[in-house]
């Protein structure tokens, strides 16, 4: 019995050895092939398990510094490192080269790992969480509907705007601007996205409306947990989180419900529908043209409810952090605003007129990157083209299942790319005679084909908000000396919410 069992064990062995070494000879003759180097190693204990970064990274977290600590170690480590954390393999870097790598030229290389699995139960399958053909389909779906006319309902949104402003007290009392920001952008986009707001703003305590964005945040607030377990994710058990998706989605089915009821397939072009009434952008009355089935359309709308309401908040959080900050920049955002407005509310066209909002909107994501980090998974043994060698100037092998993981948030804020004063917020950098070009240096949208397909819905959504604010209030006080602070979850706003007072006109 004995000898059976040694038998068995050093069957095992050998074939746990032989794969191993056939594994070695492959990564040495693709190493060769290749031209790759090895790349630079943080310190750590070991590399197996890699719980000594864990650790760090749970304190950062704890001390709302984990974005912060990541851009100290680019700095001791250089552009491009390798690390391992809870048995994940990972290299981290911020070469415009590499990023341009992952996000574009190899793209199929790489894939987005356990997101599916981490966000399955809230979002399903739709544009946000899927890969490869799935994922084709989606974006199909989805971006058509992205064009100039739809994003630009501006009418509607300025509803939510006086509401917004309401809000905000005029007798010269502190307001967190940040959670009335999450608010406005979870009533203009269910707008947008359903036809119906949920109109949080001014929407009463236990309505129908009321529980939806509150179940919402809930359950969103848990995916970021979720998808820190990684390959884990499936061990997450929590009753609140799987009672807050099972309301969100019944919330929403039966809005899908209605349209399908409802709906007539109509011409986008044109201004009245069937029913006599103006015509009015409805992303799902719209999505109905290429799909009813209800699953389908709840996953899409879903995913991108997820994408683009907080990313859109917490831009106008930085943004009015960065003005309680600056006067300077307060007045001659204000003086463009009047000059080129003269006191009229903005449309498409005259927004696009305003450069100086422009360079302000394109500063604050460079130093406040909504996505401070995001990384791509290797779906087979691949390439990175810079990191190796001690140069760090030759490729560097990605094994198949390892991540390369890149921090917008440090690359922002290279010297190298927006020069000495990198660190400094300066809109007027963005001016054409500053020639100033970072490619793909500059990222908050992300790029190549997975590229934020509602970058114009938010830029305009987010300049609109600025000018109404700015032509209904004439200064803003600052009521927060503190620093400013990371708030991490799945996108990045301020720590300490934006606390000022608006001093109306
Ligand atoms: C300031 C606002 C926004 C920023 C900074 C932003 C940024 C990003 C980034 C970095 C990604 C890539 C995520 C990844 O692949 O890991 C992304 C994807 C996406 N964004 Fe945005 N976003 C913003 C607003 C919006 C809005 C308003 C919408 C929709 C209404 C939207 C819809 C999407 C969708 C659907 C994707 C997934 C695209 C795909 O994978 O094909 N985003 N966004």
């Amino acid at each position: 019995m004995v000898g059976l069992k040694s038998i068995v064990a050093g069957l095992l062995a050998l074939a746990f050895a032989t794969r191993w070494l056939i594994r070695y000879v492959s990564i040495v003759r693709f190493k060769r092939k290749h031209g790759c180097k090895s790349e630079v190693r943080i310190p750590q204990v070991e590399r197996i398990i890699g719980y000594d970064l864990f650790k760090i990274q749970m304190q950062a977290s704890k001390d709302k510094k984990i974005i912060e600590v990541s851009r100290k170690r680019f700095e001791n480590f250089g552009n491009t490192w390798s690390g391992s954390m809870m048995g994940q393999r990972f290299f981290n870097t911020i070469e415009m080269e590499n990023v341009k790598t992952v996000l574009a030229t190899n793209f199929r290389d790489f894939g987005l790992g356990q997101r599916q699995e981490s966000f399955g139960p809230l979002l399903g399958q739709g544009i946000f969480t899927t890969d490869g053909v799935q994922w084709e389909h989606s974006r199909a779906l989805v971006r058509p509907n992205f064009t100039r006319a739809q994003v630009a309902d501006l009418d509607t949104f300025e509803t939510h705007i006086l509401q917004f402003i309401s809000k905000i007290p005029k007798d010269g009392s502190t307001v967190d601007l940040q959670t009335l920001f999450f608010q406005l952008t979870l009533d203009s986009a269910t707008e947008f996205l359903f036809g119906a707001s949920v109109n949080s703003l001014s929407s009463k305590e236990g309505s129908e409306q009321e529980k939806f964005g509150k179940q919402f945040d809930l359950a969103q607030s848990k995916l970021g947990r979720r998808s820190r377990l990684g390959k884990l994710s499936f061990l997450f058990r929590d009753k609140e989180f799987d009672q807050a998706c099972r309301d969100v989605h019944v919330f929403v089915d039966k809005i899908i419900a209605d349209a399908l009821e409802k709906a007539q397939p109509h011409d986008i072009e044109k201004s009245i529908d069937s029913t006599g009434e103006p015509w009015r952008y409805i992303f799902l009355t719209e999505m109905l043209n290429s799909t009813r089935d209800p699953k389908r359309l709840r996953d899409e709308l879903l995913n991108i409810l997820l994408a683009g309401r907080d990313t859109t908040a917490s831009l106008l959080s930085h943004s009015f952090h960065l003005l309680a900050r600056r006067p300077d920049i307060f007045n001659k955002l204000k003086a463009e605003i009047s000059n080129e407005l003269h006191g009229e509310k903005p449309n498409y066209e005259t927004l696009r007129n305003l450069k100086y909002l422009k360079y302000f909107l394109n500063e604050a994501l460079r130093l406040y990157p909504v996505v401070p980090a995001n990384g791509r998974f290797a779906v087979r043994d691949t390439t990175i083209p810079l990191g190796g060698g001690p140069d760090g100037k030759s490729p560097i092998m990605i094994p198949k299942g390892t991540v390369v993981a890149y921090s917008v948030y440090s690359m922002h804020r290279r010297k190298d790319i927006y020069g000495p004063d990198a660190l400094e917020f300066r809109p007027e950098r963005w001016a054409p005679e500053e020639g100033l070009r970072p490619g793909w240096g500059y990222l908050p949208f992300n790029g190549g084909p997975r590229i934020c397909v509602g970058q114009q819905f938010a830029l305009t959504e987010a300049s609109y908000t600025i000018v109404r604010l700015l032509q209904e209030f004439s200064a803003i006080e600052n009521r927060d000396e503190t620093p400013w602070q990371e708030n991490l979850s799945l996108t990045m706003s301020c720590g300490r919410g934006v606390k000022v007072a608006l001093v109306p006109k």
